[in-house]
């Protein structure tokens, strides 16, 4: 039986109209005024409401073996707090061991625990180590399983960071590939240099994780990565930039004629450094993620790049953990596990902060959320678009709705919200994964296995 949502107006990234969209088999049949659909339709009555493609993330950690523990959301917990804040699929990341160990048993446990996804999902591969049969095994992976992406490290001295000799080598093979690199830009050898001074001035508690980590730590990696990337002719994308110096240094490229990416978090568009001073360690490490929460002034030149198409992405870096978890770090702030849940909110943060003050318009909404990530990631329009022949991948969008946010009533498997009391207006009352409601009024009714691995083809660069 098909379902057809019936008087709500469509907006996809490039223009909005009244229409009726009819689902059937897994994908938008037909969408128009006066629809021929079959007797037996479920006929959703959307007046009022904006319908628009589910949710894209491309950046997301479910359960992720990290500093000693494990992110909280698994595959079905994740992709259904997704589901229930209108996103209908993720790309998370594939952490292969270090030291040259061969990337396809990652590859094949990620897939493993995937299986249990309610959305669809695809994978990103984190290089962690650089060797002749690794840029095979890129390969393969870019041939045959629809990886067309690798995460690189300029942090994380001692564990994923690569040097720089490593960094060109690993870009200049994406590019013969047909792959793209993505880089976490911050400098690992000056976190460590901060770190150490931090902690012999005593400075453990939290408030030395933003210290550690200033601003000119991802610009100038941010700068770095663009300008190798571009020696070897090779587009790069910026994963969760948060601030001024990374945005100018992605700004100048641009201008240059240089193809890079920018990609944010909705945290860093909304929550500022001071959390990091609260005396709670518990609230304070809650915000650890890295890059950090910057000072207020940050914000601002975000939100005019997401205008001026600077960033292109609004993505969450999803990867929580409760408050036991993060009292790993209870006694030396460079243990805190990083990262946090926002898997659930990202669209209602960017609609309540974006389109309801008058910052982006409802389409520039869908291509932060979507189209864009669905394009520079190579599975657009199957997904990122309302369009006949499309994944009927679908959120039904009340602009009059509101809900305040709050870890006692989200749906994520984390005891802590970022965005704790915080009062949104603007929230999903359908969300439709291959045209199957998984998202209703309030109740989740997702599926464990229903989401399917997508593969994504090879980049063809002039
Ligand atoms: O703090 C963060 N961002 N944790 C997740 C891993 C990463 O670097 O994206
Ligand atoms: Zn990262
Ligand atoms: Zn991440």
């Amino acid at each position: 039986m098909g379902i057809c949502l019936k008087g709500g107006m469509v907006v996809n990234a490039d223009r909005s109209f009244y229409a009726d969209v009819y689902c059937e088999n897994g994908i938008i049949q037909l969408i128009g005024q006066n629809l021929d659909i079959p007797s037996d339709t479920k006929v959703i009555d959307v007046r009022g409401t904006f319908i628009m493609p589910g949710g894209l993330d491309p950046h997301t950690h479910m359960q992720l073996p990290s500093m000693g523990t494990v992110s909280s959301d698994d595959f079905f917990s994740g992709t259904s707090a997704a589901a229930a804040g209108g996103t209908t699929m993720i790309i998370d990341y594939v952490v292969p061991d270090k030291n040259d160990a061969s990337m396809f048993p990652a590859y094949y446990e990620w897939r493993e625990r995937a299986q249990k996804s309610a959305i669809d999902y695809s994978f990103h591969m984190n290089i962690t180590s650089w060797s002749d049969k690794i840029a095979a095994e890129m390969k393969q992976l870019t041939d045959n399983e629809g990886i067309n992406t690798y995460k690189f490290f300029l942090s994380a001295k001692g564990s994923l960071m690569l040097a720089d000799e490593k960094l060109i080598l690993g870009f200049e093979h994406c590019r013969k590939i047909g792959a793209m690199p993505e880089v976490h830009a911050e400098n690992g050898d000056m976190i460590e240099f901060m770190q150490h001074k931090l902690l012999e001035q005593g400075i453990i508690d939290p408030v030395g994780h933003p210290l550690s980590r200033p601003p000119k730590v991802e610009g100038e990696a941010t700068a770095r990565a663009i300008m190798l990337a571009s020696m070897v002719d090779c587009p790069i994308y910026i994963v969760h930039m948060s601030c001024k110096d990374s945005v100018s240094a992605v700004r100048r490229a641009q201008a240059a004629g240089i193809k890079v990416f920018g990609e944010t978090c909705p945290g860093y568009l909304v929550i500022d450094e001071s959390v990091y001073s609260n005396p709670d360690f518990t609230f304070a490490a809650a915000h650890v993620m890295s890059p950090p929460y910057r000072a207020k002034e940050h914000q601002n030149t975000l939100w005019n790049a997401l205008h001026a198409k600077t960033i292109s992405v609004v993505a969450t870096d999803h990867c929580p953990f409760n408050n036991n978890q993060k009292a790993l770090g209870k006694n030396d702030f460079t243990k805190i596990p990083n990262g946090c849940g926002t898997v659930e909110n990202r669209l209602e943060i960017l609609w309540h902060f974006g389109v309801n003050t008058g910052r982006l318009s409802a389409n520039e909404f869908v291509a932060l959320t979507s189209a864009n990530a669905a394009q520079i990631f190579n599975i657009y329009p199957k997904k990122g678009r309302i369009e006949v022949g499309a994944d009927a991948d679908i959120v039904v969008w009340d602009p009059k709705k509101e809900k305040t946010i709050s870890a006692k009533t989200h749906h994520m498997n984390v005891d802590f919200s970022v965005f704790e009391g915080i009062t949104v207006k603007g929230c999903p009352v359908y969300t439709l994964s291959h045209g199957k409601i998984v998202y209703e009024n309030g109740q989740l009714c997702t599926q464990k296995g229903d989401g399917q691995y997508v593969k994504r083809l090879k980049y063809t660069f002039k």
